[in-house]
């Protein structure tokens, strides 16, 4: 199963009000929302995601900027999800992001990168079925 990748448009962007760009830019590079809610992570939520990172020095930034405002969440279908949005999104610091890429267009900085994009498969389900239930996708 290769053809399901889940994103996160971060509280930095849907604050400065890219949330309506990002996912034109996302729709036109070819993929279908399936699923897609505005909501927000409470601090325990946003540790729970992103757990992997729990011993970095930057888990705890992390987990407040994540938790610090609304974010919308997403569900994404195409050929080669996963490694083709990671394309479309860019180098983790937006000063390293391809030109063109959403992180280069909305982004300020390394902690707040504006898009999050799933790293594997495995990921994709497991980050999707954290947001979304079966009746929610389409
Ligand atoms: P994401 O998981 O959000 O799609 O980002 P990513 O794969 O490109 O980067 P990852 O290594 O998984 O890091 C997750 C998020 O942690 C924040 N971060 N801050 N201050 C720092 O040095 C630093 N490094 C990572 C970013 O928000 C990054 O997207
Ligand atoms: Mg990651």
């Amino acid at each position: 199963m290769n053809n399901q990748t889940f994103t996160m448009i971060k509280p930095d962007a849907v604050k400065n009000g890219f949330s309506g760009a990002i996912l034109n830019h996302i729709i036109k590079a070819g993929f279908q929302i399936t699923a897609l809610k505005l909501t927000r992570l409470t601090p325990e939520k946003a540790g729970e995601f992103y757990a992997i990172h729990k011993e970095r020095p930057f888990y705890d930034e992390l987990v407040k900027f994540m938790s610090s405002g609304p974010i919308i969440a997403a569900i994404l279908i195409k050929e080669n999800a996963v490694e083709d949005f990671r394309k479309v999104i860019g180098a983790t610091d937006p000063s390293k992001a391809a030109d063109g890429s959403i992180r280069k267009l909305y982004a300020q900085s390394v902690g707040e990168n504006a898009i999050h994009g799933s790293d594997s498969d495995a990921n994709a389900q497991i980050e999707g079925n954290f947001f979304f239930s079966d009746l929610e996708r389409f």
